[in-house]
């Protein structure tokens, strides 16, 4: 069955299609957006080889013509280089103003078409088919589009919203297990930010979902996807509320930097030790009990997933270098670092003030 959570933003509203199969339906559910019938594909590589075929046969059968652009796999693909490849190929293929942009692809892609898009004919519409589990449950729903810069990630770009997402719950399973876990970090991300409930559900039944139950799939994704449109329209360009979607984000940025961006820490990796810690600094300052972050810990572990510094392979640098590194955070304002922390799970929160010595403390016993 497919489900439909709306992201209700006025002339910018659109739908987000979670359910199996989805990609074979893909030119039914996109057809009624279209003003002529044809659409232009972004993807790469990998995706392409397993899924190129299924969309495009499906767009064929609903009578859509489509060309398709094939970039290289990976985060160096978000670059100026790769955006001006996409828009000049988006206009030598004689996109309109009224047609839609496909991002069919993880992350990388989602962000590159979504930005491509924007500034394509000073903005066309775009879908997205997200295939990987971080996409589908983040970055395909809010409308954050971009690039990275030498100065950092996601440095350059504009608020695009998606004109419908389709999120197919089957191409799920041809992913490998690291990256399903490291989709899975943003899952409980949502918990913990905002629903104890759904986190209990995830202690009951996150491991069945890991092990490829397609109904707690779609459940899960779809719990994560109302969460998150429900913080989008309170806050679209992130003026307040939408900061929460950073929990485990401050850390997460300064080990991913620290560990160069490389498959030593996945983006996901790097959001679950990063609420594992955002817990543990919560705990130290006596916002939530001692529990909590022993219960996020017991999770993760159960989960099979990352939960310490010690689990990333490699050596870290120490306590200084890494706070140093979280001061590069594009959230910093006047110099002053932002957290996430919570007062107890699935109540977390935004702030500037916390004192950095306990912040080293944290990391010093951390790293130890
Ligand atoms: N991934 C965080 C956001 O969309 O705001």
């Amino acid at each position: 069955m497919t489900e439909t959570v709306h992201v209700p933003l006025g002339d910018r509203a659109y739908d987000v299609r979670i359910g199996a199969g989805l990609l074979a339906e893909a030119g039914a559910e996109i057809a009624p957006l279209l003003a002529r019938p044809v659409v232009k594909i972004l993807t790469e590589d990998r995706v392409a080889a397993q899924h190129l075929i299924t969309l495009q046969s499906a767009l064929s059968k609903a009578g859509i013509e489509s060309a398709a652009l094939t970039l290289p796999a990976g985060e160096s693909t978000k670059n100026w280089a790769h955006l001006e490849q996409s828009v000049e190929w988006l206009l030598a293929e004689k996109t309109e103003r009224r047609d839609i942009v496909v991002a069919l692809g993880g992350g990388v892609i989602g962000d590159l078409a979504g930005f491509a898009a924007a500034v394509m004919r000073r903005g066309v519409r775009f879908v997205q088919i997200p295939t990987s589990l971080l996409a589908q449950v983040d970055s395909s729903v809010g409308g954050k589009t971009g690039i990275n810069s030498g100065h950092g990630k996601n440095l350059i770009g504009a608020f695009h919203q998606p004109s419908l997402v389709l999120a197919d719950i089957d191409i799920l399973s041809t992913l490998a297990p690291r990256d399903f876990l490291s989709g899975y970090g943003e899952v409980v991300k949502y918990g913990l930010l905002g629903d104890a409930a759904f986190f209990e559900w995830l202690e009951a039944y996150g491991p069945a979902l890991a092990a490829g139950d397609a109904d707690l799939r779609a459940k899960a994704v779809k719990r994560s996807v109302e969460m998150k449109a429900d913080i989008v329209v309170r806050d679209e360009t992130e003026q307040g509320d939408r900061a929460l979607l950073n929990l485990g984000h401050t850390f997460c940025h300064a080990l991913e930097a620290a560990t160069g961006y490389s498959d030593r820490l996945l983006h996901g990796e790097g959001v679950a030790i990063g609420c594992a810690l955002a817990f543990e600094l919560s705990s130290r300052l006596s916002l939530c009990s001692q529990e909590d972050p022993s219960r996020v810990r017991a999770h993760l572990k159960a989960m099979g997933m990352k939960c310490d510094l010690s689990d990333i392979p490699g050596d870290l640098p120490g306590p200084d270098a890494l706070l140093d590194l979280m001061g590069q955070d594009k959230k910093v304002i006047d110099g002053q670092l932002r957290f996430v922390l919570a007062r107890g799970i699935g109540d977390a929160f935004v702030t500037s003030d916390v004192n950095r010595d306990v912040v080293r403390g944290l990391l010093a016993d951390a790293l130890a």
